[in-house]
């Protein structure tokens, strides 16, 4: 049987990502306590090459909830971080570990630990996209507004060059809803991605953020700066000023509407402390349901769905 990488969206059709999302849904109803066995007698490799706190906490939790053994490996606690090829890593773990989840910089390096791997590799964010976040963010959206994320008007305001942004466009076309991106010149996503959206329909670019964010039915933001580009900090934080999600952004957007953020968030930059802590804010639900969501896509990229 062919292995199932989970690299980005493009790798789950669209029954798929729902046969996914349902699982998660029965396994987010157990009960705190109660265990399914379905990886027992496996282990999972967790990958960080960036730190992390959710993405890392929420699979490792995950594995061992579904009887599994997880492993947790950072640059600096392992040979990665003495220069040891990604190529030689990828084979070593697949002789121990039933799957990988990989945290990384570069999609070379990404697709450098799949190529290599003989196991399912789980992309747990790169410089080019987050899609186990975006994945669980549809779980999150569906759970809040009691309804599909089909034919939503969702709003991206911030950094649309983010690997964030990058997903949220390609969850678009899976899901069929509507993305809006809305950011300072220059940090749109690449002219390629963006022209496939704009000729499928399910993305328009550009304009200010009050515009995208009207009558929106969600609106998502992630920091100015991120993991890996933190040179670029000063000239982030002169170019985004005036882009923070504030309830003045948010006047004219659904009145279901919800706000969420993948987090880390850094309060008063991209986002404002009165929205992250709001009435429209679900974050904290978003935060959550990485582990329910994680969890159901390992149990159907390991073959134990
Ligand atoms: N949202 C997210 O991936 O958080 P961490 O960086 O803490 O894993
Ligand atoms: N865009 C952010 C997401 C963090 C979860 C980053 O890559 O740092």
């Amino acid at each position: 049987m062919t292995k199932r990488d989970f690299l980005s969206l493009r790798d789950l059709s669209l029954a798929e990502a729902r046969q996914v999302l349902a699982l998660a849904s029965t396994l987010k109803d157990e009960a705190k306590g109660s265990r399914l066995q379905t990886l027992a007698g496996k282990a999972v490799a967790v990958v960080m090459e960036k730190a992390s706190t959710r993405t890392r906490v929420s699979f490792e939790v995950g594995v061992a909830q579904l009887g599994g053994h997880p492993v947790v490996l950072t640059t600096q606690g392992s040979q990665l971080g003495r220069g040891e090829p990604i190529a030689d890593t990828a084979r070593v773990l697949s002789r121990y570990c039933d799957a990988i989840v990989f945290r990384t910089f570069g999609t070379d390096r990404l697709l450098g630990m799949a190529k290599a791997a003989s196991v399912p590799v789980v992309n747990a964010l790169s410089d080019d996209g987050h899609p186990i976040q975006i994945l669980c963010d549809m779980f999150t959206i569906e759970e809040a507004l009691g309804r599909s994320v089909q034919g939503l008007q969702v709003a991206w305001i911030g950094d649309g060059s983010s690997n964030m942004a990058r997903s949220f466009v390609e969850a678009a076309e899976l899901f069929g809803f509507h993305l809006r991106v809305a950011s300072p010149e220059g940090f749109l996503p690449p002219a390629e991605e963006m022209r496939r959206a704009v000729a499928i329909g399910c993305a328009s670019f550009g304009g200010d953020a009050r515009s995208a964010a009207r009558g929106a039915d969600v609106v998502n933001t992630d920091v100015w700066t991120s993991m890996g580009q933190e040179e670029e900090n000063a000239k982030r934080v002169a170019a985004f000023a005036g882009w923070t999600v504030d309830d003045a952004m948010l006047a004219e957007v659904a009145d279901h509407a919800i706000v969420l953020h993948c987090l880390p968030a850094h309060r008063g930059e991209e986002i404002s402390d009165a929205v992250i802590e709001g009435a429209r804010s679900r974050v904290w639900d978003q935060a959550e349901n990485r582990l329910h969501v994680q969890k159901a896509l390992l149990m159907f990229l390991m073959g134990a769905a």
